[in-house]
């Protein structure tokens, strides 16, 4: 294994990590740039308004962290988690809260942070289910988002990082079978 080393190769940069080969996506800077934005226009929208910030566990530890701190205004956070049954590429619809909020919502303005809307079924979910605990509304910040997959959406995402395709990505919280959580980037794994 030893050592993570990034090459190049046909203009796609991989990092070598632990015997594995991801194709980097979307770079650091290119993450950096779009949280500063996404940021800033929360900022602006939620200025004297009293936000809640809603942090689904474990897939958006670290673009809340970024985010968190380019976000300028009294902020509350909690956080709830989820998991969905079945394989870990493919969620299988069915929610289930292992974790939920600390504090009440009722009358709150929510801001939902997400890591990435794959069939929009965990942020339906949760969206319905914030709903019923009354608070003034909800909207969503997700960093990514698949293109091209089917979906019925209740909540759209008001503040979106990216579009990116239909396929399997790790790194910058997102995890595969729990693992590449902390590669610095958004990324694929080769050969799986
Ligand atoms: P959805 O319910 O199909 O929208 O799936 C949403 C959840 O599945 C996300 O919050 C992630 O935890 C996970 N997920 C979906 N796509 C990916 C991916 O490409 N990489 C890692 N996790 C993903
Ligand atoms: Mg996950």
């Amino acid at each position: 294994m030893g050592k993570n080393k990034t090459i190049t190769e046909k203009g796609h940069k991989i990092l070598v990590y632990g015997g594995q080969r991801i194709r980097v996506l979307i770079d650091e800077a290119s993450l950096k740039k779009k949280v500063k934005e996404l940021g800033a226009r929360i900022t602006e929208d939620y200025t004297d308004r009293d936000l809640v910030i809603i942090s689904v566990l474990r897939g958006s530890f670290i673009f809340l962290a970024d985010i968190c701190r380019e976000i300028k205004i009294p902020v509350i956070f909690d956080f709830m988690a989820v998991s969905s049954y079945g394989d870990s590429k493919v969620s299988s619809g069915i929610v289930r809260i292992t974790k939920d909020l600390e504090f009440s919502i009722e009358g709150k303005e929510v801001l939902i942070i997400e890591d990435i809307v794959d069939s929009g079924r965990t942020l339906n979910y949760l969206v319905k289910n914030l709903r019923a605990r009354n608070p003034r509304n909800i909207e969503v910040c997700a960093l990514l988002d698949k293109e091209d997959v089917p979906r019925k959406m209740e909540n759209r995402v008001k503040y979106k990082g990216f579009d990116i395709p239909n396929q399997f990505v790790v790194g910058y919280g997102l995890d595969y079978a729990e693992k590449y959580r902390n590669i610095p980037f958004i990324g694929y794994i080769e050969n799986e």
